[in-house]
């Protein structure tokens, strides 16, 4: 596949200002503000219900910030429907599959390919000769994408028939087609055996380091992040508790505390559950 944003040139950097979203009383987030530079992972980490999946949902459009702001380079996020930020480059893959499961593999790729579809329906529906050369370079984009992510020999299976890691890849390689600038993992190693989670990590580093497309990952697998992460953001009831590299932020006594529940009052600091960077993920060990 070609690399055609190599070192993340051309992609601007998402800045999140001051993120602030409340729900009926409850501030899920709380004034949080980080910076995704071009072509750099960045994880979003805390324990259940911090805050992460809200901090997604607003840079994907689909939940409206209470304050604060969130902007792709000059272009403002904050307050656009779904599909125009999708428009602009951000491309989401969800938690639960999303792929239609009686759909080839190919043509659920192909759909992805729709926002940079020119031909209409109509002149593709009457086979028209443009809209045909059109489809086959689409399709053989597909084939390329497909080959990085490595599920080439299943482009004529039905999604529904892959196992289950390999119907979360096919979901990457779509989000992919879409030919992204920033790339909003939300938990892609959730469910996955051990070296499903490997070759998707391997995936993952890829993307950025080949195709140099900037990524907001969440995920509850610290062996994962650890390995993955250039940039790490913690957060812990709504509020950004820590951030940085991942081996400094695995270190940090509030990241510690955060994970482990408070220690009482000058107690020893508790033993991390962090793991280091680079070590094996541990079957089942999401859910931190
Ligand atoms: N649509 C909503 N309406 C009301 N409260 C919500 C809504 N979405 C999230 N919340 C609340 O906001 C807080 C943060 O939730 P969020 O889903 O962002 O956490 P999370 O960090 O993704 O947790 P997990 O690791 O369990 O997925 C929680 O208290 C949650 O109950
Ligand atoms: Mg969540």
């Amino acid at each position: 596949m070609t690399a055609t944003n190599a070192t993340g040139t051309g992609i601007p950097p998402l800045h999140v200002r001051d993120l602030t979203v409340r729900f009926a009383g409850l501030t899920a987030l709380d004034a949080i503000s980080l910076t995704v530079a071009p072509g750099t992972v960045h994880a979003v980490i805390g324990p259940n219900g911090a805050g992460k999946s809200t901090c997604f949902n607003v840079l994907s459009g689909v939940y409206r910030a209470t304050a604060g702001t969130v902007h792709l380079g000059d272009q403002e996020l904050t307050g656009l429907p779904p599909h125009r930020i999708a428009g602009l480059g951000v491309a989401r893959i969800f938690q639960n599959l999303a792929l239609p499961p009686r759909t080839t593999v190919a043509d659920s790729l192909l759909l992805g390919r729709h926002r940079l579809t020119r031909a209409g329906f109509l002149a593709a529906g009457l086979r028209l000769p443009a809209a045909v050369r059109e489809e086959h370079r689409h399709r053989e984009r597909v084939r390329e994408i497909a080959e990085f992510v490595g599920i080439a020999d299943q482009l004529s299976t039905p999604t529904g028939a892959l196992p289950y890691g390999q119907q979360k890849l096919a979901e990457l390689a779509r989000a992919l087609c879409m030919e992204p600038r920033v790339l909003l993992l939300d938990e892609p190693v959730a469910g996955m055996t051990a070296d499903e989670r490997r070759r998707t990590a391997a995936v993952v580093a890829g993307v950025r380091d080949s195709l140099g497309i900037s990524i907001v990952l969440v995920e509850h697998d610290m062996g994962v992040v650890m390995r993955l992460a250039d940039e790490v953001t913690v957060l812990d009831f709504g509020r950004r508790i820590a951030g940085g590299p991942p081996d400094r932020v695995q270190n940090d006594p509030a990241v510690i505390q955060a994970y482990l529940g408070a220690p009482a009052e000058g107690s020893a600091p508790a033993k991390s559950s962090v793991p280091a960077k680079g070590s094996a993920p541990a079957e089942g060990e999401a859910r931190a």
